[in-house]
């Protein structure tokens, strides 16, 4: 057996134990791995008519090559965001010019590409670990005939058919850390501090690191922010309970109603592929909170530092329990699964799960739209985010 890894998306926390994991247990097993690097990107740009070519975009993995590589974040393979089905003019290699077929966005759909690099590779199996974009090209790779064992990781929790990614335990504890550090220069300034998280359009980071550090509000990307309604309740919030200031948490997707600010002060930023990057909603809702009240509010992102340095312990299991599943998967034969927790417990599902877009927050059983509040009370949350 010959197997292919890659890492694509934004990199997290706990996918260089991931890779450490698979590569140990493929080995054991007497299996080749290769490492492809930047994602499919790597895989893109192989040529099978250049013998040098591969040698440049895929490494091979063993024990002393990822001896070590569990102790830091991001990933020895490095990362991309490129899906072969949809790639832009800009990042076709020049000796694929030739084969591209633009649609009229001019973006071209590789696939061909990808399935003859594969074989050139002799690959018998490919393992993506990444989010629901990496993923769901992982999804297109099964339909058209290759193995896949995909492993869930973003820091936005956010994608379907399991409780945890890795990169998420990490995120929650960099967030809540910043919540307690934020408290005391809130309650020294007798100031509201809001700290606007990272998770696109979804709330689960704000959820859980407003949840577990105890913020005193949280906002989060599904439910629309009224700066009206929240602005009383955080002024009560700075005179409870002996503090003298007070601190939310507000997705980075959220959106304000009723806002006293003009909010195309936000500048609109997209990546290479046209996507929108978010971020700023928490200096619009400062600056609307100052408005109101009679009190200094600041604003900070914590932006990368979520998903900065080494992993926590809870990332190094998750990744390790995705990898040693991922390669077991492989063994018995499957062939389009992936590796998930469920109510606690390490399982996998079919891949296409990853088709069904990004997971949001239950907010009727998880969230208190009135208050701005986690409202995670019943037992059975433990289980039902195995976190
Ligand atoms: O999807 C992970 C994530 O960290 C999001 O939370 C964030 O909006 C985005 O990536 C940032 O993207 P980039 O790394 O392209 O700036």
């Amino acid at each position: 057996m010959r197997i292919g890894i890659l890492t694509g998306g934004g990199d997290v926390p706990g996918l260089n134990p991931a890779i450490q994991q698979v590569t140990r247990e493929a080995r054991d097993r007497g299996w080749e791995v290769l490492g492809i690097r930047n994602g499919w990107a790597g895989l893109l740009n192989i040529n099978p008519d250049d013998p040098t070519s591969a040698e440049r975009h895929v490494m091979d993995l063993n024990r002393r090559t990822t001896r070590g590589i569990d102790r830091f974040g991001g990933t020895v393979l490095h990362t991309a965001r490129l899906h072969p089905d949809t790639v832009r003019e800009a990042d076709m290699p020049a000796f694929l010019e030739g084969e591209a077929q633009y649609d009229e966005r001019r973006w071209a759909d590789m696939t061909p590409h990808i399935l003859r690099v594969i074989a050139h590779l002799r690959l018998d199996a490919i393992i993506p670990i990444g989010g629901d974009g990496t993923l769901s090209y992982a999804a297109r790779l099964h339909k058209e005939g290759v193995p896949v064992i995909a492993i869930p990781k973003t820091m936005d929790n956010d994608v379907q058919g399991t409780d945890v990614c890795i990169g998420f335990p990490t995120a929650i504890t960099r967030s809540i850390r910043t919540v307690h550090d934020i408290r005391a220069t809130a309650s020294a300034e007798q100031s509201i501090g809001v700290i606007e998280l990272m998770g696109r359009n979804s709330g689960e980071t704000a959820l859980m690191a407003g949840h577990l550090g105890s913020a005193d509000r949280t906002a989060i990307a599904e439910v629309p922010v009224d700066a009206q309604v929240l602005a009383p309740l955080l002024r009560k919030d700075m005179s409870a309970g002996g503090e003298s200031g007070a601190v939310m948490v507000i997705s980075e997707g959220a959106k304000l109603e009723n806002t006293l600010v003009d909010e195309t002060d936000l500048p609109v930023r997209t990546d290479k592929f046209g996507n929108k990057r978010l971020g700023g909603v928490g200096e619009i809702l400062a600056r609307d909170l100052s408005a109101r009240l009679d009190v200094p509010v600041f604003s900070l992102q914590l932006a990368y530092l979520m998903r900065a340095g080494a992993p926590v312990s809870q990332d190094s299991l998750i990744a390790r329990a995705f990898g040693a599943l991922a390669v077991e998967l492989l063994a018995a034969g499957e062939a389009a699964r992936m590796t998930v927790l469920q109510d606690g417990r390490y399982t996998s599902v079919h891949v296409s799960e990853t088709g069904k877009g990004a997971a949001q927050v239950d907010v009727d059983s998880f969230y208190d739209r009135t208050a701005f509040m986690p409202r995670i009370t019943r037992p059975s949350i433990a289980q039902s985010l195995s976190f």
